[in-house]
């Protein structure tokens, strides 16, 4: 017997089947292969289209059972992991009304200022653990104001995986977690802010009846069943944004634990058992995917929007010769600190860290006698450690440390370097585990089945495959480079307007 986890990314879908009694991956596909484009109208913009993602997990989920390692049929239920904070709205026939505007989408933060100025620092952080920033409840009064005649057709305000969920199943439901990754909840009150609503004037109907997170979210629709060669009426018994579930992946739900990912975006992830957060909302907190309700557990993240993109984009700008691979070691040849070339990483919208300013990304001190491409591959990877370490004492400002950091297994060169560089700030090692958000995702529909008993039994299995521990010389190097990449940040931050 097995599940079906789905992690519907920004550039791609992957798709993992995990056998129940062992909880090992049988198959994990991704699809497309080639990333899927952000349609990007006006600059900050950043859009994707939900039919467009239901298609492409239909044609992962297809591509999976063509490798014939597992009968589609013995798949028992269905787990999805989502790209967080997209705002999907649909009409009473539950057709999208327009595109997702998606997470690194930058258009809405004037309006989650003006609520901020509106309802008070202290409500919102109080309540809301964050400014509504840029999150989805912003997006939604982008609508309201610019695209009235959409906003007037509203059935169902809705988180992407909300989406995938209720194209399975027919049935739309939302978590408190998806509510508060929206900065919808209201963490005091155990319910949806009706101050946030009343200030917005948004309908409390807007949103789908609320389940746990691990718990049956509807049962799949047959006519999808049989397109997709599944068993009818199974059900979807887990949903979490991919962050959390990235996290859940990990074994991260316990205070301490901490979990760092790159995809898109790059994130550091903790738990905490208070209600904490940032006094400027430059890391985000957002309710965990708790098993069990009367624990709470907030997800505390930490997010740079424009890390995996750089590298994309690098790649597609050198004439996509070089793989992923060669690119890193191409970087792994240049002496550590890129022999003076500095990049700010901060080219994919408004950035949560530097308090949802726009900085885009730099490079400072090229060199034309001494930099190639190498470097240029080297700096970013550099760039993107150093923006997580400038974020790490942001978390260790509120007094967040991790005992254990858990990544998902990359090359060599980047998980030394991300050890060396944050060390500083937090003492202990990098651990490596061989993870997917979709097999997370999976195995999150096994405990949402009542197969496991709890996260950490869900997560026995999982072991670190190997445990980096920093390179002192390169340490003490890196600090001081840091000094010099902070104060190239603090320069272009005074500059912006
Ligand atoms: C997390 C965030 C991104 C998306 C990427 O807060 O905005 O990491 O979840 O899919």
């Amino acid at each position: 017997m097995y599940v079906l986890g789905i992690d519907l990314g920004t550039s791609s879908v992957k798709v993992s089947v995990v056998e129940l009694s062992t909880a090992k991956t049988i198959v994990t596909v991704q699809y497309p292969e080639s990333e899927r484009a952000i349609i990007s109208l006006e600059p900050g913009w950043a859009e994707q289209n939900p039919e467009q993602w239901w298609s492409d997990v239909q044609q992962a989920i297809l591509k999976a059972n063509a490798t014939h390692l597992y009968n589609p049929k013995h798949i028992q239920a269905i787990g999805i992991a989502y790209q967080m904070h997209g705002l999907v709205l649909i009409d009473n026939q539950c057709q999208p009304l327009r595109n997702s505007i998606i997470w690194c989408d930058s258009r809405a933060v004037p309006y989650g200022d003006a609520a901020l100025n509106a309802l008070g620092n202290e409500f919102c952080l109080t309540h809301l653990l964050n400014s509504p920033g840029n999150f989805t409840a912003a997006k939604l009064a982008w609508v309201k104001d610019n695209e009235p005649h959409i906003f007037n057709q509203i059935h169902r305000v809705l988180l992407p995986g909300d989406y995938l969920a209720l194209k399975f199943t027919g049935h739309a439901t939302t978590t408190e977690s998806a509510l508060s990754e929206g900065i919808f909840w209201d963490f005091k009150e155990k319910q949806i802010s009706n101050a946030l609503l009343q200030y917005y004037n948004f309908n409390k109907q807007f949103f789908p009846d609320i389940h746990p997170v691990f718990s049956k979210h509807g049962e799949l629709l047959s006519n999808i069943a049989e397109n997709l060669g599944l068993k009818p009426g199974i059900p979807v018994t887990y949903k979490a944004g991919d962050q959390p579930n990235n996290a859940l992946s990990l074994n991260v739900s316990e205070p301490g634990e901490f979990a760092a990912t790159a995809g898109t975006s790059g994130v550091i992830y903790g738990v905490s058992e208070q209600l904490i957060y940032d006094h400027q909302s430059r890391i985000n907190s957002f309710a965990h995917v708790n098993y069990q309700r009367q624990l709470q557990r907030i997800g505390v993240l930490l997010c740079i929007n424009g890390t995996g993109i750089l590298n994309s984009w690098l790649k597609k700008i050198t004439g996509s010769i070089h793989s992923y691979e060669n690119m890193n070691a191409l970087a792994e040849q240049v002496p550590a600190g890129s022999e003076g070339l500095l990049m700010l990483p901060f080219g994919n919208g408004a950035e949560r860290i530097l308090m949802n300013k726009t900085l885009f990304a730099h490079v400072a001190n090229i060199d034309l006698n001494k930099h190639g491409e190498a470097h240029f591959y080297r700096a970013a990877q550099e760039g993107i450690a150093f923006a997580f370490k400038y974020g790490l004492n942001i978390m260790r400002s509120i007094q967040l440390s991790p005992s254990v950091i858990r990544a998902g297994k990359a090359n060599m060169f980047l998980s030394q370097l991300f050890a060396d560089v944050f060390v500083q700030n937090t003492g202990v090692p990098l651990h490596l585990y061989n993870n997917d958000g979709s097999a997370g995702a999976a195995l999150g529909a096994a405990i949402g089945l009542g197969v496991f008993t709890s996260i950490k039994d869900a997560m026995k299995y999982q072991q670190p495959i190997q445990i980096i521990e920093p390179d002192k010389y390169k340490m003490e190097h890196y600090a001081a480079l840091y000094e010099k990449w902070e104060a190239l940040l603090n320069e272009k931050m005074n500059n912006h307007l």
